[in-house]
């Protein structure tokens, strides 16, 4: 059976960074406090004029020529985002005609918040394995810059903006590839971290507007509880499934919201902390972007060798999160 295997990465950061020294600017809040809470110390936010889909198509053009992949060639593109264009066209239409697929070529995205590109990857794994497709995009894009509420510290000072992208290839060899993934959700809990309004259940009206209503709302504690617990356990689903044990990973590319999430996955999975690609200092919270984005990273940096595990796991708004592992 064919599995999917990642055979060319690519990122997109904008330029513009966000310290928390502007932040404390902006908001009654320290540099102390957001390090010490969260371990970010500035993020990228994209430029006016630009969209989603241009990091994307960015970020994807990179995973094509890392992979020497035309985009011509490219059968299909998945793209994970909250914060797409527009509510309607996806994203992913956007993208693959702005990176030169074929005409025709399937286009589509996957609503699962943080953990978007980690569904993303799941489908891409689905019709490789059933011969749909052999080469896919698989991106994860946010422009979180753009749905943030700047007056509120408990979030504004959590996310940033990027895109990152994995051109996965069906791989016969039957070792190499998506081992597993296992994906979760749970609706029940999505107050806990929503936009309330600009859907059909609250279309946005003036008072919506006025409200903020169009604008993310988190709460942190419980947000941050969740994603320590149900990442742990996707995590050890994982490793069950594979009859791998903590010391057969070789990285952890894990979302990169909170340090302190991190650290507590880290001691509960029982792998150590070295062995977990970070970047969240660099570029907060990006959402469906972080995964592959720190993939990206970590591909270049030389940190993913012929035949490492490599686990991944995502949680965010839904709930939905979950985990991979990438035989590389
Ligand atoms: O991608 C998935 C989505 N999101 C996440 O994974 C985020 C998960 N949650 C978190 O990362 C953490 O809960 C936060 C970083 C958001 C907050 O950290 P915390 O340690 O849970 O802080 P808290 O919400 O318990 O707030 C502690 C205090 C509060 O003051 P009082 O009530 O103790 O007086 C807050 O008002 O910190 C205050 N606070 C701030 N102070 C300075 C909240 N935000 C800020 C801020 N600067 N930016």
């Amino acid at each position: 059976m064919n599995r999917a295997r990642v055979v060319g990465t690519g990122s997109a950061l904008p330029e513009r960074r966000l310290t928390n020294a502007d932040l404390e600017k902006m908001v009654q809040t320290s540099d102390e406090w957001i390090v010490e809470r969260t371990g970010i110390h500035e993020r990228r936010i994209l430029e006016e004029g630009q969209a989603a889909s241009d990091l994307a198509a960015t970020a994807c053009r990179r995973a094509c020529e890392a992979a020497n992949v035309p985009p011509t060639d490219v059968d299909c593109v998945i793209v994970g985002t909250v914060t797409a264009d527009m509510p309607m066209p996806s994203c992913a239409a956007l993208v693959a005609h702005k990176i030169g697929c074929r005409p025709g070529t399937p286009a589509f995205d996957v609503a699962a918040a943080c953990a978007g590109f980690l569904y993303g990857l799941s489908v891409a794994d689905a019709f490789v394995a059933r011969g749909s497709y052999r080469h896919i995009l698989v991106v994860g894009v946010e422009v979180l810059s753009r749905i943030i509420d700047w007056s509120d510290r408990s979030t504004c000072v959590l996310f940033g903006d990027g895109a990152g992208a994995a051109l996965v290839t069906a791989e016969s060899d039957g070792k190499r590839g998506l081992l597993s993934s296992h994906l979760h959700a749970d609706g029940s809990l999505a107050k806990d971290l929503c936009i309330p309004a600009g859907g059909s259940a609250e279309p946005l009206t003036a008072q919506a507007l006025a409200e903020k209503r169009n604008k993310v709302t988190m709460n942190g504690r419980e947000v941050f509880r969740y994603a320590v617990k149900n990442l742990s356990a996707a995590c050890e689903q994982a490793l069950a499934h594979n009859h791998l044990t903590a010391d057969d990973v070789n990285l952890v590319v894990a979302h990169q919201a909170n340090l302190r999430i991190v650290e507590g996955v880290a001691a509960r999975v029982g792998v150590p902390l070295e062995r977990f690609f970070l970047n969240l200092s660099r570029y907060g919270n990006t959402s469906s972007a972080s995964v592959p984005i720190a993939l990206d990273e970590a591909v270049r940096q030389g940190k993913c060798k012929i035949n490492d595990n490599v686990l991944m796991c995502a949680f965010g708004g839904g709930f939905a999160w979950g985990s991979a592992v990438m035989r590389w």
